[in-house]
């Protein structure tokens, strides 16, 4: 852009002085063309000379030649030869011989005298225009550094500037809210700066409102938690309760029904017929009554855990479950040191497998369903499958009642992991991992 102006502008100051040369040389040779013709009729040639030696000192000028209307040169002052005759140009900026060359008629009423010719120098008109030429050469070089030194100091300076702000968004990003970044000077990186220093303030105040109400929220979740998991140990020794309950008082009163239904049927040839009947109808209500009890007793405690551990008391369970659903089978594997797992963790991992049988009865319309326990050196590994009908797990249609509740809570209890796959149609699994060390939650 730069260079265009000063070659503009070379060409502006060339074409005013090739046009104030013409209109100088236009002047000059009508003026002595005039003067010349009053000499020339007088013939007093001395006279004319000295009066164009005064003006051939102009210092553009190269020559001025005096010709006679035949042609002859009577006087030539400057550098021309004599009798050297030269081209006429028409404007300073066409001559290509560095004399601008013009020549005009002496006439004296009408008639020709003779002929002036004259020639202008361009050297100096040249030498102006290679002045100016470098002069705007110079001046554009000149911006030029300047503009890039500027150009490379302002980028320099918004360089830093936004270094600075993208450490301190790092900063931020990494959850230091304590940083703030320069506002000065107030040009629009400054005005960034400003609005960034606002925004920082204002997150940070928003994310200590959102720790304290995480606290809290992580606080109720922990109380709901211990309230959950005392409720299910009061369960659970509720249960234990009623079972020994059932066993020591009911149990002993429906034996000893049976015994006095018994004698009474023992004693029959010495009663009435319809006595012994109604004995033996009270043996047999008794008899159910005792049945009903014992496996409320078992679903409430089972009693072969207390007696011969987790496996046992599994083993039992899922023989029961069989029988109660014939269209499903039920397998089982049991690998590891299981016998000494504690209390808490046995009961846990019963009435876990209690309620995914259960569920399984309830939703799955399972052929097969697959129970593994196993236990190495760290862990307890719980899986229970099925390939029944599966649970949509979309959103919408997800739902988690109080038994997959209740497993997550027994787990957590115990420091464990809990989680399930499922599909439609693809059957539902549940995994479950239990530390051996586990420090069971005291509430
Ligand atoms: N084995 C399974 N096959 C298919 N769907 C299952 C299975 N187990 C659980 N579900 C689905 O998961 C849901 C949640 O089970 P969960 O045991 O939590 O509740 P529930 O059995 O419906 O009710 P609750 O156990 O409280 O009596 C069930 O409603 C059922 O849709
Ligand atoms: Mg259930």
């Amino acid at each position: 852009m730069l260079s265009l102006l000063v070659w503009n502008n070379i060409a502006i100051i060339h074409s005013t002085h090739t046009d104030r040369l013409r209109d100088t040389a236009a002047s000059m040779i009508q003026q002595i063309a005039n003067t010349a013709g009053n000499y020339m009729v007088a013939v007093d040639y001395a006279t004319l000379e000295d009066y164009l030696s005064n003006i051939i000192s102009y210092k553009e000028l190269a020559y001025i030649i005096i010709t006679d209307r035949d042609d002859n040169t009577v006087i030539a002052l400057g550098t021309k030869k004599p009798e050297a005759r030269p081209a006429i140009d028409e404007h300073p900026a066409q001559v290509d011989d560095g004399v601008f060359d013009i020549s005009r008629d002496i006439k004296v009423a009408g008639q020709k005298m003779g002929r002036v010719l004259m020639g202008f120098s361009l050297s100096l008109m040249d030498d102006a225009i290679h002045k100016s030429r470098n002069r705007g050469i110079t001046i554009a070089l000149i911006e030029i550094i300047l503009t890039i030194i500027v150009t490379i100091f302002i980028g320099l300076s918004l360089t830093r500037r936004l270094a600075i702000l993208s450490k301190a968004a790092a900063e931020v990003e990494a959850g230091n809210y304590a940083v703030s970044v320069p506002t000065e000077p107030k040009d629009e990186v400054g005005k960034t700066a400003a609005a960034f220093n606002n925004m920082v303030t204002e997150v940070s105040k928003r994310t200590q409102q959102l720790l304290q109400e995480e606290k809290k929220t992580q606080q109720l979740l922990n109380e709901n938690r211990q309230l959950i998991q005392k409720s299910l140990e009061v369960q659970e020794e509720e249960r234990k309760h009623l079972a020994r309950e059932l066993h020591d008082e009911l149990g002993q009163c429906i034996t000893a029904i049976q015994a006095d239904a018994t004698s009474i049927t023992d004693l029959s040839p010495q009663c009435d017929e319809r006595v012994v009947t109604s004995a033996q109808a009270i043996l047999a209500v008794s008899s159910h009554i005792y049945d009903v009890v014992h496996s409320m007793m078992h679903l409430l405690r089972p009693s072969v855990m207390d007696n011969l551990g987790l496996v046992e008391a599994l083993k039992d369970e899922i023989k029961a479950w069989n029988q109660r659903n014939p269209k499903t089978t039920c397998v089982h594997h049991f690998k590891g040191e299981l016998s000494d797992l504690g209390e808490r963790s046995n009961i846990t991992i019963y009435r876990i497998v209690q309620e995914c049988l259960t569920n399984i009865a309830k939703h799955a319309n399972a052929e097969h369903v697959n129970i593994k326990v196993i236990s190495d050196a760290k862990t307890i590994h719980l899986s229970i499958g099925d390939d029944g009908d599966g649970m949509d797990t979309s959103a919408a249609k997800k739902h988690l009642g109080l038994g997959l509740i209740g497993i997550r809570e027994r787990i957590q209890a115990l420091n464990g992991a809990f989680y399930y796959e499922t599909a439609i149609d693809d059957g539902f699994r549940i995994f479950i991992h239990i530390p051996l060390d586990n420090t069971e939650t005291e509430t």
